[in-house]
């Protein structure tokens, strides 16, 4: 079972956004966050190129694998793939909205299917002694959410599921895109409040639409986690800080411009394995957000990072734009 500390703050599972040099970035930036892979379909896990799907740096632990897929069998035998690969938790997608998805029966779709999420979360138990997780939405299109969410929280919680994260809106499946099922369906937090009531057993944290750790934290006298995706992703430096302001934990590193001179041994041993420059600093181009020189940081690594060749010269280069000065204002 995960303890609601295990929970109390994570990265969502973004799709092409947090691969395994965004987990090692933010990893840099907070030691108690847990880390969520992008989704990977149990078809890719069994039948795909494994080292490049899942591998990953032990530095990035806490990090949990999420899984999309419907089939308890094909889900158990690749949440045992994933525990042998070292993750720390597998999560079940149950909300995610495209079509691709929604064609393959899972994801969202899910949420009409209370009962196989249970089948699928016991089928991962009795397959792995890692915790097994579940990430869903209210509702999808006509359903009623306190009815939907309501069933899929006694599925998991009867099948073992040691956390349950929501992401509080509901999707609606027909006429939107995957993007604006991400800001146009309205979030319920109250209803999130009110399941956790109903359920206190089960760890449960609350996702979408948190913009700072203030928000966060003020959620956490209902919720026992918050779950940030979009504005983690965009303002990295928010993940500095995690430890102290919600664990009581010393900042791992003091300032955005230590978090780039922590990158850099990795990025320097990725780019000697041939990694490109550009695919590991897209994931820092929000960093130092709000200050001058922000912009010119993030149009130099835009053009310069992509080039053929290009290393660490171009970071350096880059973060001179910004003003430190600015930071210790
Ligand atoms: C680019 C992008 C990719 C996403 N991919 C996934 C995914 O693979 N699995 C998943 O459960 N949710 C995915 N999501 C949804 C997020 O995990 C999260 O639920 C959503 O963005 C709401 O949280 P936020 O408002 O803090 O961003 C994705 C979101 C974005 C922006």
């Amino acid at each position: 079972m995960l303890t609601p500390a295990d929970i109390r703050f994570s990265v969502a599972p973004m799709m092409d956004w947090t691969d395994r040099h965004c987990r090692f970035f933010h990893r840099l930036m907070t030691r108690r966050a847990r880390l969520y892979t992008e989704m990977v379909t149990t078809g890719a896990v069994i039948h795909g190129d494994r080292a490049r799907l899942l591998g990953f740096d032990a530095f990035e632990h806490p990090v949990a694998v999420q899984l999309g897929g419907s089939d308890p069998d094909a889900l158990a035998r690749s949440a045992r793939i994933c525990a042998d690969f070292g993750y720390a938790e597998i999560n079940l997608n149950c909300g995610c909205p495209s079509d691709r998805v929604q064609s393959g029966a899972f994801g969202a779709c899910l949420m009409r299917q209370p009962a196989l999420v249970g089948d699928c979360v016991a089928a991962m138990k009795a397959a792995v002694a890692i915790p097994v997780t579940v990430k869903c939405r209210i509702g999808v299109d006509d359903q009623e959410p306190r009815e939907a969410l309501w069933a899929m929280a006694e599925a998991v919680t009867r099948a073992g599921a040691d956390a349950l994260f929501v992401h509080a809106r509901k999707a609606w499946l027909e006429g939107l895109s995957p993007k604006e099922n991400r800001d146009v369906p309205p979030l319920d937090y109250p209803l999130v409040f009110d399941l956790k009531r109903d359920f206190p057993t089960i760890p449960i944290a609350l996702n979408g639409g948190i913009a700072t750790l203030d928000e966060a934290e003020r959620l956490l006298a209902h919720v026992d986690g918050a779950m940030l995706g979009r504005a983690a992703y965009h303002d990295p430096g928010l993940l500095l800080g995690v430890d102290p302001h919600l664990f009581g934990d010393p900042a791992p590193l003091a300032s955005p411009f230590e978090a780039v001179e922590a990158y850099y041994p990795y990025l320097e041993a990725r780019l000697a394995e041939g990694t490109r420059l550009a695919d590991m600093t897209r994931h820092m181009l929000g960093l130092f957000a709000g200050l001058p020189g922000a912009r010119a940081f993030r149009r130099h690594l835009a053009t310069e990072a992509v080039k053929r060749g290009a290393g660490l010269t171009v970071l350096r280069d880059a973060v001179a734009h910004v003003s430190p000065a600015a930071l210790a204002a």
